[in-house]
């Protein structure tokens, strides 16, 4: 038999197991990761290599740094990943793995380590969309969370409002016109003069800062769910420039808190205006950027206000990591979405 045929009956067999391990890689940009996930809700280990000081020199991700970063690393994270779970290759019952969006080279690595795995073993290979698997995170965070509900996902590549409608259904009610909330945060970070990645600085940076120090425009947007952060990020700058050239001073902190301030603003207007338009009782947050502490505090006092569940991935799931891969990837796995080994990175790939 062929591995596509041995595969099709592994995976087949799986779907009626109690209990399914699977092994996930994660390298679509600047962390590489591996993972094992029982049953698509249990971390059994969780490894991440981050990049970040290969990088910060640069001010940003390189990626040909990244490719050969992501080479040196994945073997060690998914021996990392292995024994921290105690099991050995051959315990794993599939291989999962991010195929995009995200840096071609980078996401290469994952995938040909992957299905290199894959094939050796006879093991099925489950190709996962990153930003499925930030929503998945929160299956992670909160045993209790099942479909239906609102997703806001914001990172460094994305900002999407989806409707979860099922496990791998996703509706998309909004996204970006333009920048990224996370793109907008490290640009805005920049000015400030704080290292790469700068959003988790800059968070830090506005919680002593006062966020009505600087005015800023809100975006304009031809759907109502949809955002635009270039134009606030472009009063941003000009404004800090500004200052600068008059002479003008600021607090840094009250600069950060102003910024921070109309980024949370807008994500959580047009979120909550989903929420509440499709009457549904369940919201969660996803990507880099729902760890920022202004999105969470913000969100939880709406949410309660208006009587929806608030999810909330774990600080260390918020960000780029393995488990959620693998997660997402058990969900697929049950939806019987396997790929031979004809599967490539996908740069561009969509979820919806
Ligand atoms: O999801 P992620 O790790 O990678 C992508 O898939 O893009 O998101 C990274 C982004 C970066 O732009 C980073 O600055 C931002 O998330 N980020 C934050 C915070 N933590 C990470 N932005 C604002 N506040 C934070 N606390
Ligand atoms: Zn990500």
């Amino acid at each position: 038999m062929s591995y596509t045929d041995i595969c099709r009956e592994k995976a087949e067999h799986l779907k009626t197991q109690a209990r399914v391990r699977i092994l996930a890689i994660e390298s679509s940009c600047d962390e590489t990761a591996a993972a094992v996930v029982e049953n698509g809700r249990v971390i059994l280990s969780n490894a991440v290599f981050s990049q970040i000081p290969l990088h910060a020199l640069y001010g940003g991700v390189v990626p040909e740094i990244a490719s050969r970063a992501h080479v040196d690393a994945v073997d060690r994270m998914v021996d990392h990943a292995l024994g921290e779970a105690g099991m050995t290759l051959e315990q794993v019952d599939a291989i999962g793995v991010t195929y995009g969006p995200g840096l071609v080279g980078a996401l290469l690595t994952g995938v040909s380590c992957a299905k290199a795995l894959a094939f050796a073993l006879d093991k099925p290979l489950i190709p996962v969309n990153h930003i499925e698997g930030h929503i998945c995170a929160n299956y992670l965070t909160s045993p209790d969370l099942e479909p239906p509900f609102i997703c806001l996902v914001a990172s460094g590549g994305h900002s999407h409002i989806l409707m979860v409608e099922d496990y791998g259904v996703y509706r998309l009610l909004g996204c970006t016109q333009d920048d990224a909330a996370g793109e907008a945060f490290d640009k805005a970070a920049r000015v400030l003069h704080l290292p790469y990645p700068g959003g988790p600085l800059l968070d830090k940076l506005a919680q002593t800062g006062d966020p009505a120090a600087l005015p800023l425009p809100k975006a304009h947007t031809p759907g109502e769910y949809d955002f635009s952060f270039s134009g606030l990020k472009t009063a941003f700058i000009n404004a800090t420039h500004n200052m600068e050239q008059k002479g003008v001073e600021m607090k840094p902190e009250d600069l950060a808190a102003s910024f921070q301030h109309a980024v949370v603003d807008a994500l959580l207007t047009k979120t909550m205006k989903a929420a509440r338009d499709h009457r549904v009782r369940r919201l969660a947050l996803a990507g880099g950027v729902s760890a920022n502490s202004g999105l969470r505090a913000a969100f939880g006092d709406a949410c309660q206000k208006a009587g929806i569940a608030l999810y909330l991935p774990r600080l260390e799931l918020c960000g780029d990591n393995a488990a959620m891969i693998g997660s997402a990837a058990y969900y697929r796995l049950l939806r019987g979405e396997t790929a031979d080994l004809s599967l490539n990175a996908r740069p561009a790939l969509r979820l919806v």
